[in-house]
């Protein structure tokens, strides 16, 4: 058996937790939600539920893992025998994740390879996104690089590289992502766009709203797949869960929160903001910054850094989640790290295929009227993660009680904010993931139009 190990301080812990939390879904994620349903009216809803939901499941999640000392599958079974199916149920989802996630990679490295080669130009072209995403082999190679290189760095195991790689380059991707959303905000007719993100209009809110900035809070912070739980086994007794809890959540939300104003302004300022490119989706920032790139002054350079990091943020991510599977199985099955690894990287390969195509040679296969990528992401993020949350509140607020939680966190620090958490873990939090689950069911298959 090896020795759990742990991290050294909290400021160790929270760079780790933030690595993970700090990925695509922030800088290329966020920003295209925000794009499509209603700007100002999804950050504000974000962030509500940021502050309450995100920070009370963050502190749920590590307070488990760090009592348990376990795992995500180990730590609802040794809680409780009869949950640990929820233990198997949030494994489950980095394994729907990865595939896609690492498509994205796979674009995310052909733009910077583009960049630093000093391709950057053409890039911007009218019709480049599409038009490279529509033929079949290319992306398909760049994703299997991606997740090819994933799969390499999970096999030998480098994670202090890995560690060492995010303390330099996150403080990096604040300047860069500040920076360009000021460089954005000042082109012509940004201001609409910074307008149209940052003031709600309420009339832009509906239950898909709801839906997509909840997926969107898990996604983000990692949540409701066990990831927190695993870190928090990890973490010593003597640090304080609730002001990492805010730190992670801050730094991720903060990050998303600049990436929505480098890209939102940008798309008013090019296109003045008419509904079809707001409703883009994936391709977003894809066809966006390397238009802003190409304005800037030195863009080029700029736009090679800013590829570069987004491949590295998606690089990390993409290993913590294929680490996540890998050491799940290993677990579950006992077989060599080498075979492991082996086995995530073919099925990860062949689930990865059909969103690969999704935009070109498969383009007119829908599942629900969505895209492959975009079903893979609408399961993950706004089904089973909020089953997974909601079963995880209902496991804390009623079974094992949320006093068991409390108490581990309240071990070093008084715990002030722990009325709120009883009160959203118990009440608010489960009856609100059941309204828009059941009503974001019936809009799907079109009972209920809200
Ligand atoms: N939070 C990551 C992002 O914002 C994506 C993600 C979701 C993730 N679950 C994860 C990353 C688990 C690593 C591990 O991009």
């Amino acid at each position: 058996m090896e020795k759990r190990s742990s991290f050294t301080g909290r400021i160790g812990f929270v760079l780790a937790a933030a690595g993970s939390a700090v990925g695509l879904g922030n800088i290329w994620r966020f920003p295209y939600l925000a794009a499509r349903y209603g700007g100002g009216m999804f950050l504000l809803t974000y962030i509500l539920l940021a502050v309450t939901f995100g920070f009370c499941l963050l502190i749920a999640e590590i307070a488990i893992g760090r009592k348990t000392g376990k795992s995500v599958i180990c730590a609802f079974a040794s809680l409780d025998r009869r949950f640990s199916f929820l233990g198997y149920l949030a494994a489950f989802i980095p394994m729907i994740i990865l595939p896609y996630y690492s498509v994205i990679g796979g674009w995310v490295t052909k733009y910077a390879a583009l960049y630093v080669t000093g391709g950057g130009a053409s890039a911007s072209k009218e019709g480049f996104f599409s038009a490279f995403t529509a033929e079949p082999i290319e992306p398909l190679a760049w994703f299997a690089i991606f997740i090819g290189l994933t799969a390499v760095i999970v096999l030998f195991g480098v994670e202090k590289g890995v560690e060492r790689v995010s303390c330099v380059m996150m403080p990096v991707l604040v300047v860069l992502t500040v920076g360009i959303a000021v460089y954005s905000l000042t082109r012509k007719g940004a201001l609409d766009g910074a307008l149209y993100y940052l003031r709600p209009d309420f009339s832009a809110f509906g239950i898909e709203t709801l839906l997509a900035a909840m997926g969107q809070l898990f996604y983000s912070m990692s949540l409701a797949m066990g990831i927190m739980i695993t870190y928090g086994s990890y973490m010593k007794k003597d640090i304080s869960i609730v002001s990492s809890a805010r730190q992670i959540g801050i730094f991720d939300t903060g990050i998303a929160f600049f990436s929505g104003l480098m890209i939102i302004p940008a798309v008013f300022s090019f296109s003045g903001g008419d509904a079809a490119t707001l409703n883009q989706g994936p391709g977003l920032m894809f066809v966006t910054l390397p238009r802003v790139f190409e304005e800037m002054p030195l863009g080029h350079a700029v736009g090679a850094v800013f590829f570069l990091l987004v491949f590295l943020a998606a690089l990390t991510s993409s290993i913590s989640l294929m680490e996540t599977i890998v050491s799940i199985i290993r677990d579950k099955f006992h077989i060599s790290r080498r075979l492991a690894c082996l086995a995530v990287l073919l099925l990860a390969l062949l689930l990865g295929i059909p969103s690969s195509l999704g935009n070109g040679l498969l383009d007119s296969v829908r599942i629900l009227g969505l895209s492959f990528l975009d079903f893979f992401d609408f399961i993950s993020n706004s089904v089973m993660m909020p089953i997974v949350a909601l079963l995880t509140c209902i496991f804390v607020g009623y079974v094992i009680k949320t006093g068991t939680l409390t108490d581990e966190v309240a071990l070093n620090a008084p715990f002030k904010e722990k009325r709120l958490f009883h009160f959203v873990i118990r009440y608010v939090a489960p009856v609100f993931i059941v309204l828009i689950l059941v009503s974001s069911i019936l809009n799907t298959f079109g009972v209920m139009t809200l």
